[in-house]
């Protein structure tokens, strides 16, 4: 099977979608995930937003971004029928590569704590786990 990783066009976000929702991802339809906010996130640079193809469906996702400190990996997915085949280690790498373009030499994850599978591949990939930290957020609305 031919995968092909390439930089998300709006025209995929339909697709997206769906994907996200079949990975049990949280969604944000109406704050950072609705189709305006994907599009404003794409004129970002700090926005490197890459989707895994294979007989013309997404299977794959994964969004990294950056401030001037560090890297983030953030929604990384692959469709369940394709997983197991080694996608996303590659959907990261790519991302942490592009990071590095960009002069970022840290990169970092949010996971959440009974997501095994994710937890394994950060560790398999090199990403050290710091149960010291807890996560803080503040949001302006409840739906962003
Ligand atoms: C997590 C996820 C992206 C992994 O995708 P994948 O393409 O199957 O992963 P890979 O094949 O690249 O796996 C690489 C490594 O990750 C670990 N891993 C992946 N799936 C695993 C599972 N179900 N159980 C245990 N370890 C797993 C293994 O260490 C694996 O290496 P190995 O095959 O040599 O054992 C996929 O399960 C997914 O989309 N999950 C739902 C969405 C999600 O949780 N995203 C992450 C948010 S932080």
């Amino acid at each position: 099977m031919e995968v092909t990783i390439r930089r998300f066009r709006i025209e995929d976000y339909d697709r997206v979608i769906e994907l996200w929702q079949a990975c049990g991802l949280p969604l944000k339809p109406k704050g950072r995930d609705s189709r305006e906010e994907i599009s404003r996130q794409l004129r970002r640079p700090e926005i490197i937003f890459l989707v895994a193809e294979a007989e013309g469906r997404v299977i794959g996702t994964v969004l990294a971004s950056y401030d001037g400190r560090k890297g983030w990996i953030n929604r990384l997915a692959v469709d369940p029928s394709f997983r197991g085949r080694g996608l996303a280690q590659k959907l990261v790498r790519l991302a942490e590569q592009e990071l590095e373009k960009e002069g970022l030499r840290m990169f970092a994850a949010l996971i959440e704590a009974d997501n095994l599978p994710s937890i394994k591949l950060f560790q398999k990939l090199g990403y050290v786990h710091h149960p010291e930290i807890k996560y803080f957020t503040r949001k302006l609305s409840p739906d962003i």
